[in-house]
């Protein structure tokens, strides 16, 4: 009965290539709906589609010595970057992990945040640069802040809502620069200037144009080029550039200023996260439902995220064990919820590493996901219970990364990128911890490419590449033109 049960449950997470299809044209709908969206606020449900305010890629030649500051999901880091000027650069970092109390509180105050990410940056600059803060000599710093920002220029941004877990709500509508940057003042750091804020995939796509060889350069004849930067982490979104006169959401007067000014494109912040909020295409069970609506702190937002990033992976299996348990088809030696494992019945406690372990497990009697099981969970299980996990983690994962494949095959369709020149071939930066660690995710995510609108050549020429720790040097890079 578990088998059939489990195996029922698989099939609500297969993507047809039908499915792909439609995905991909309902994202490009949206996308064109979201350019022309003229105010963005909270209440705005659509793809938000943010103008950057960066008009320009970086190719490889640009120097210079910058800091950069970098809010993920998990961590905050500080970094100076030296850019060589070659596609190279140096980096020292100091990365902490966001302590729990400012996520998980919600009686914590913006203020406790900034001071938190102002006093990590004394602590970098203590270590690594204090000539800065004896001699006093003015340092640009571009800030990294991974959560959707209404920007009005490229060093100014409002907090339209946290995502990934943060709470706290005094941050909400407020603009991010001015907040760290008082901060920064505040403790004795006003030798450093913010003059650049970026999310988290514009750094990305903006660190992998600087670092890749390929940038612009003939290899065998062909050109390619980095075409976008998206983020599989703890949350997902993705960055392309996009042609201004199709940004018709900036104030008319700003964009004839742009276009007379001689630019052409400008790198777009897609949110992707949020994509159809309204549920009329994406695929849902009722486990994607009671997550986005008990446990999640955004419900009815960011519902395509819910369903792709590392934040929500472990707690779909959850939500299935849960469901499984409660009609009597699995963990029979617990007689009732109450005594099950607490760790099972608590909300994002099972986190998307523990399903990488059981996703490629081949030991005998499948070993290594009982073991993962216990220490993640503190859960015995049976082997016929871990072959159905196993079943359920598979399913959960592709349909993960099918539907990452939907918003880089929609912008590779709308921006008409792979027929720009013959045998065009084009490369996405990519970062985070699920593209980067979760085995096989690169490939599903290819799989899925060949069955969408794009095709199998589409398929064959997209170069989707890791830019590692990218975004501290695409911060750098922003401040440096800013
Ligand atoms: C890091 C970047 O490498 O990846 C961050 O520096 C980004 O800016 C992060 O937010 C995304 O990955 P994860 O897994 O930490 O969400
Ligand atoms: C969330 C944030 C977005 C960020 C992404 C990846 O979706 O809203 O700004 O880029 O996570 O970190």
């Amino acid at each position: 009965r578990l088998s059939k049960a489990v195996d029922d449950v698989c099939e609500e997470f297969v993507l047809s290539p039908e499915k792909m299809h439609e995905l991909t044209n309902f994202f490009i709908e949206s996308m064109e709906k979201g350019l022309g969206q003229a105010k963005e606020d909270a209440d705005y449900r659509g793809l938000p589609m943010i103008p950057t305010y960066v008009t320009g890629l970086p190719n490889g030649t640009e120097s210079g010595m910058l800091l950069a500051a970098d809010l993920g999901g998990t961590n905050f880091r500080v970094c100076s970057v030296e850019l060589k000027g070659n596609h190279k650069f140096s980096l020292l970092q100091m990365k902490s992990k966001i302590p729990e109390e400012l996520l998980e509180d919600e009686t914590v105050t913006s203020d406790a945040l900034f001071t938190y990410l102002a006093r990590r940056t004394l602590a970098f600059l203590n270590k690594y640069h204090p000539e800065y803060l004896q001699n006093g000599e003015k340092l640009k710093m571009g800030f990294t802040f991974s959560y959707p920002v209404n920007q009005t220029s490229l060093s100014s941004g409002t907090l339209i809502r946290w995502t990934k877990g943060f709470k706290i709500k005094d941050t909400l509508g407020k603009d991010v620069v001015k907040l760290y940057q008082k901060h920064l003042d505040d403790q004795g750091m006003s030798m450093i200037r913010v003059v650049a804020l970026a999310n988290d995939t514009v750094g990305t796509f903006l660190s992998h144009c600087y670092c890749s060889e390929n940038n612009g350069s003939l290899t065998s004849g062909e050109i390619v080029e980095p075409v976008m930067g998206c983020i599989f982490g703890t949350g997902t979104n993705g960055a392309y550039l996009e042609k201004i006169e199709n940004v018709k959401k900036l104030p008319d007067e700003q964009r004839a200023e742009l276009l007379q000014s001689g630019k052409t494109h400008m790198v777009i912040n897609t949110e992707w996260g949020s994509f159809d909020n309204d549920l009329k295409h994406l695929p849902t069970t009722r486990y994607d439902i009671d997550i986005d609506q008990k446990f999640s702190s955004n419900p009815g937002f960011h519902l395509f995220e819910k369903r792709v990033s590392g934040m929500f992976l472990g707690e779909i299996l959850r939500n299935v064990l849960l469901d499984l348990f409660r009609r009597g088809l699995i963990f029979g030696q617990y007689t009732s919820e109450d005594h099950l494992p607490h760790r099972l019945t608590t909300a994002f406690e099972l986190s998307s590493e523990v399903l990488s372990h059981i996703e490629i497990d081949d030991s005998s009697q499948l070993r290594e996901t009982e073991l993962s099981i216990l220490q993640s969970l503190r859960l015995p299980t049976t082997y016929d219970e871990r072959i159905e996990i196993q079943k359920l983690v598979r399913a959960i994962s592709r349909r993960s990364a099918y539907l990452a494949a939907v918003p880089i095959a929609a912008i590779l369709t709308k921006t008409g990128v792979l027929n720009k020149r013959y045998h065009g071939e084009v490369e996405i930066g990519c970062d985070g911890s699920v593209v980067e660690y979760y085995p096989g995710f690169r490939s599903m995510i290819r799989h899925a490419l060949a069955l969408s609108p794009i095709g199998p050549e589409g398929e064959r020429k997209t170069h989707l590449c890791i830019a590692k720790d990218g975004s501290g040097v695409g911060a750098a890079l922003c401040a440096l033109v800013a």
